[in-house]
């Protein structure tokens, strides 16, 4: 782990609200957020978590209901004079001429909703290099081939040519990859990018984000529903649930030493051959947020909640200097509650298959 490096992008209490005809939904209710030089931070949760809402709000694209109560957003430039960005108020014009899809590039879900089914994938490379900087034709040219090579694409002079109905689901988020690639960007932030994918081809994605953020020393947000890939990409995990961050750390502080009941739960709901082949789900669904939860918003899916837990909100427990935990377990007077046996045979599998693999 590569303490200490850069921050790049800084996300501070966080709050927006969505407004229709009829209600307010509070969807993000507080959220804090840092990403260094380098590195990769993981945001997981269940579906309606917020976790898209989030990086949306970073990359301005928020949809037009949706309004910033308060918090901050801030991108610290690479430049030499050290920029300090404000996502939130800075000019939005200056702000998609010189920072979105340039320093902070997105990924998402489904690639057919990033490409333009009209238009060959050469020539929308050659667009979005375009749009960055001024080239000749062919300089455009070679630089759409060569990234098209460095994301795994093989024959791109003669692929450059086809459509994105052309190519399978895995080559065409390659494509959308080197589509974000192309302006050379600071930050990715991946947004669910293999979960339309099948399995295999799933962890080829993974591979080429690992590899890619390596090789261009990239800093990462990986957004996903599924802890089980997160293990392979990230340094940081923040937990979402219900419009909050209930739990966070480094990638050993939330595998190994998981302390929030939501927590477990995801860890559970992980495939492993050891289960009896039966699945995990977590009981129960998140709530709606037209009212703010009362106490812990996970509390009435959560079977070790206490009596507190539903009537004041847990604070941010600080467990070590780089985790804490949102749970009133954790507060010293609660009684001491151990992790589902399950869970525990399953911390200390993945320990010793991390030792074995340390080893080599
Ligand atoms: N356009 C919208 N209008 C109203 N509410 C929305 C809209 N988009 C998102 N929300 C609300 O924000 C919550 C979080 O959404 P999102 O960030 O997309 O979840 P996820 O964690 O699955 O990415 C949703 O559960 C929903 O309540
Ligand atoms: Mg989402």
């Amino acid at each position: 782990m590569k303490d200490l490096a850069k921050t790049v992008l800084e996300i501070r209490d966080l709050d927006i609200s969505f407004h229709s005809a009829s209600e307010t939904v509070h969807a993000i209710r507080g959220v804090d957020l840092i990403l260094r030089k380098g590195e990769t931070v993981a945001l997981v949760g269940e579906s309606g978590s917020g976790k898209s809402v989030t990086m949306k709000a970073a990359m301005g694209i928020l949809p037009s209901n949706g309004v910033i109560n308060s918090g901050s957003i801030v991108y610290y430039g690479d430049d030499p004079e050290g920029s300090v960005i404000d996502l939130i108020n800075s000019d939005k014009e200056w702000l998609r001429r010189n920072i979105r899809g340039k320093k902070i590039a997105m990924v998402f879900q489904d690639p057919m909703t990033s490409l333009n089914p009209t238009m060959t994938i050469g020539q929308q490379l050659i667009l979005a290099i375009s749009s960055h900087e001024k080239l000749s034709k062919k300089e455009a040219v070679e630089r759409s081939v060569n990234l098209l090579r460095e994301v795994g694409i093989t024959e791109p002079e003669r692929r450059m040519k086809q459509y994105p109905h052309e190519f399978s689901g895995g080559m065409r988020q390659r494509i959308v990859i080197a589509i974000a690639l192309s302006s050379n960007p600071e930050i990715l932030i991946c947004d669910e990018p293999t979960t339309a994918l099948d399995v295999t081809i799933q962890e080829r994605i993974l591979d080429l984000i690992v590899s890619l953020q390596q090789k261009r020393g990239l800093s990462v947000i990986y957004i996903t529903h599924d802890l089980g890939v997160v293990a392979k990409v990230a340094d940081y995990v923040n937990v979402m649930y219900a419009g909050k961050i209930i739990e966070t750390g480094t990638i050993y502080d939330v595998f190994f030493d998981p302390m929030h009941p939501y927590t477990w739960g995801l860890l559970s709901a992980i495939p492993d051959d050891e289960s009896g082949g039966e699945l995990y789900s977590i009981p129960g669904t998140p709530p709606y947020l037209s009212k703010d939860p009362v106490g812990d918003a996970f509390a009435p899916r959560n079977p070790y909640a206490l009596e507190i837990d539903f009537k004041e909100e847990p604070p941010l427990f600080k467990i070590t200097d780089t985790h804490y935990a949102a749970t009133w377990l954790l507060d010293e007077r609660a009684p001491k509650v151990e992790r589902p046996a399950d869970l525990t045979r399953r911390i200390e599998k993945m320990k010793k298959e991390a030792a074995d693999y340390a080893k080599g």
